[in-house]
């Protein structure tokens, strides 16, 4: 049973957005990995959204390029928490996406992470987030990564001090 659905607007999103799918693996999460069009599929776009919500997702992720709307017509399909990703697919460079994702009417929203895979690596944090608040195990793990990401920080500074040895 899938907990999130990642939605793009189409396969050539793929590359920049399978880092979504591979910290939710990572942690052990089911999802639903797709492609739908808010322009060219709505109906299947429709569908997808109540199947997925049937089926107990709690939380969607969409992503698109240019006229972003994958992640607004999700948001007025359901009351369940939309990520947003923008992807830079465009002469624009992302601005173009991320405008329309980010500027939802009141009541519709979308919550708008970064552009790409640095975006996409984020929607699944926040998911995890979201998930984490009814699966303490899940809560467990989130606060480990957290001990993990300081661990490798102090790892870094430690290792430049032992190169670079300078005064404080
Ligand atoms: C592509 O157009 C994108 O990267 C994107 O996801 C998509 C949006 O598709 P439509 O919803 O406009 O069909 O180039």
């Amino acid at each position: 049973m899938s907990k999130v659905a990642i939605f793009m607007g189409s396969i050539s999103d793929e590359d920049k957005i399978r880092p979504c799918a591979e910290v939710l693996a990572a942690h052990d999460v089911p999802f639903t990995f797709t492609v739908t069009s808010a322009h060219r599929t709505p109906e299947r776009t429709r569908r997808l959204v109540a199947e997925c919500e049937a089926a107990g997702c709690q939380v969607f992720i969409c992503a698109a390029g240019m006229a972003a709307h994958l992640a607004g017509a999700v948001a007025a399909s359901t009351i369940r928490p939309v990520i947003g990703v923008p992807v830079t697919a465009s002469p624009l460079g992302g601005l173009d996406a991320l405008l329309s994702t980010v500027q939802m009417p009141p009541g519709f929203p979308v919550a708008t992470v970064a552009l790409d895979a640095a975006g996409a690596r984020n929607a699944a944090w926040l998911a995890l987030s979201i998930l984490a608040l009814s699966d303490a195990t899940l809560a467990a793990r989130l606060v480990a990564d957290r001990e993990g990401f300081a661990a490798s920080v102090e790892k870094s500074a430690a290792d430049l001090e032992t190169r670079l040895p300078g005064r404080v």
